[in-house]
């Protein structure tokens, strides 16, 4: 009786509710970006077969960089090397496309289901469900003459990039007074013989803000041996070069390099770290009007869905406050995830010709189902800078 009565309840609703059918599209997904993130998400959609075309043009934030550190299985891995081996495995999945070119808009088709279309600058256009974007950030980094130059090769951002290789070396930290006691308690293991740069900003202003942050900084600085010189900076000029210079067996690399001021004597420092701000890498997030805030592409953590239906953003460049290449590997993972089983919701509801749109909580608990939820735990736990 009571099958009965829900199978009536199912058919009536069938016969209200009009067929409707799933938009028919080049691509199940079209990803932008090629670096691990991207890969990731590309890697995650072939191995269930969508079909993904995945388009790059090739500015990947970590090519400057002599090894990629910190990525379990490819530590010291140069990023070309690594992001070449992961194109050459997904390749083996006949579902999954590359293209080198500049994705220059994605507009959305209207229709009861999320697809977009979308244009490069090879004239070419292509449609698809469901889009991610990993399209990845851009470091702005001070105008000093060598700053550009030392990135990546000895003067990094990132504690567990390449602090490792200079372990024990005289320091520099570059930046603002304020930020100077981050980044020591970052650092503080590496590195003993610490030289704050802090390039005219010892203002009372810039004071102020630091003792908003951490009423005790002067005492923690002084307590972990750490100088501030506040001369302002002319250059940084490199007398050695760590990619040359290094020992492999003990993974150490010997960079060198002076400051100079206008005014004084240089100084010599075997690496820097430094405080700079990052921007989005493309305009897409704009021109496709999603949530951006602070140079990041908002999204739902639990999903890295952003406020757009369809539109999944991953790594750098969205707002999990992380950005690493684990992270994008993660993110990309977890969009696939999402989106996977969003197509086949959507198939579902449409071959039962059912207009109910899909329930969020219902998605969300399946996806952690397929992905794995008690990785979840562990994830927030490590997440890094
Ligand atoms: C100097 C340096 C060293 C680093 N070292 C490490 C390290 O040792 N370990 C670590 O874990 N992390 C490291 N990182 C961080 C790491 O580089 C990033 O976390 C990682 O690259 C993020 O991956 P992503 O895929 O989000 O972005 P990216 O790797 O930057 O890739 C984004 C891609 O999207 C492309 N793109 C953007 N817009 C478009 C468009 N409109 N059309 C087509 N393509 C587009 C870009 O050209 C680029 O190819 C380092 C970063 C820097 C700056
Ligand atoms: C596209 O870029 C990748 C990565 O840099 C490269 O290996 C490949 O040869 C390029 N493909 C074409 C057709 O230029
Ligand atoms: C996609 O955009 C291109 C370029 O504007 C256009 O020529 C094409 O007709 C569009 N395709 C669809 C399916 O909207
Ligand atoms: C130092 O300060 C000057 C003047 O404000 C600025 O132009 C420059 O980019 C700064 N350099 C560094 C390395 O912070
Ligand atoms: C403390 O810092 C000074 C100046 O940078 C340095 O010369 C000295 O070696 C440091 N002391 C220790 C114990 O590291
Ligand atoms: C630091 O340098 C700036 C710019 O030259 C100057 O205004 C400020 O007074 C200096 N701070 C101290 C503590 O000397
Ligand atoms: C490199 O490091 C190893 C291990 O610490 C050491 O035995 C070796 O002597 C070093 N080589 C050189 C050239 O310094
Ligand atoms: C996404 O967020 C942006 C910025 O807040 C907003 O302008 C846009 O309307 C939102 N889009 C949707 C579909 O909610």
């Amino acid at each position: 009786m009571k099958t009965a009565a829900l199978l009536s309840a199912f058919l009536s609703l069938g016969t209200f509710a009009a067929a409707e059918s799933v938009p028919k599209t080049d691509y199940d997904v079209i990803i932008v970006g090629g670096g691990p993130a991207g890969l990731s998400a590309l890697s995650g959609v072939s191995r269930v077969r969508r079909s993904a075309l995945l388009l790059d043009d090739q500015h990947y934030r970590n090519d400057p960089t002599r090894e990629m550190h910190d990525v379990i299985g490819s530590d010291g891995t140069p990023p070309a090397a690594f992001r070449a081996l992961a194109r050459q495995q997904i390749s083996r999945y006949p579902t999954a496309r590359f293209k080198n070119s500049t994705v220059l808009s994605i507009n959305p088709i209207p229709g009861p289901y999320s697809s977009f279309n979308v244009s490069d600058n090879t004239g070419s256009s292509y449609t698809a469900r469901k889009i991610v974007l990993g399209t990845g950030v851009t470091d702005v980094l001070p105008n000093t003459p060598g700053v550009q130059e030392a990135w990546g090769k000895g003067l990094f951002w990132c504690p567990w990039c390449d602090g490792y290789e200079h372990r024990d070396q005289p320091f520099g930290i570059l930046g603002n007074i304020a930020d100077v006691l981050g980044s020591v308690l970052e650092t503080n293991t590496q590195f003993e013989d610490i030289i704050a740069f802090v390039n005219g900003t010892d203002t009372p202003a810039s004071e102020a803000a630091a003792t908003k942050q951490h009423a005790s900084w002067k005492e923690q600085l002084k307590a972990w041996n750490v100088t501030i010189d506040n001369r302002t900076i002319s250059s940084i000029e490199r007398i050695q070069d760590g990619g040359v210079h290094r020992n492999n067996t003990a993974d150490v690399q010997y960079d060198k390099f002076l400051v100079h001021f206008t005014q004084g004597a240089p100084i010599e420092r075997g690496a820097f770290i430094i405080n700079a701000p990052t921007v989005q890498h493309s305009n897409l997030p704009y021109q496709m009007n999603l949530n951006v805030k602070n140079e990041k592409i908002v999204v739902d953590t639990s999903s890295m869905r952003t406020n757009v239906t369809g539109v999944w953003a991953i790594g750098d460049s969205n707002s999990d406050a992380s950005t690493n290449v684990p992270h994008a590997m993660f993110s990309g993972k977890k969009s696939a995830v999402f989106l996977h089983v969003e197509i086949s919701k959507e198939d579902s509801q449409s071959m039962i010709s059912k207009r109910s749109g899909l329930s969020q909580r219902e998605l969300v608990r399946e996806a952690h189902r397929a992905i794995g939820t008690n990785l979840e735990p562990v994830w927030e736990q490590v997440q890094k800078k």
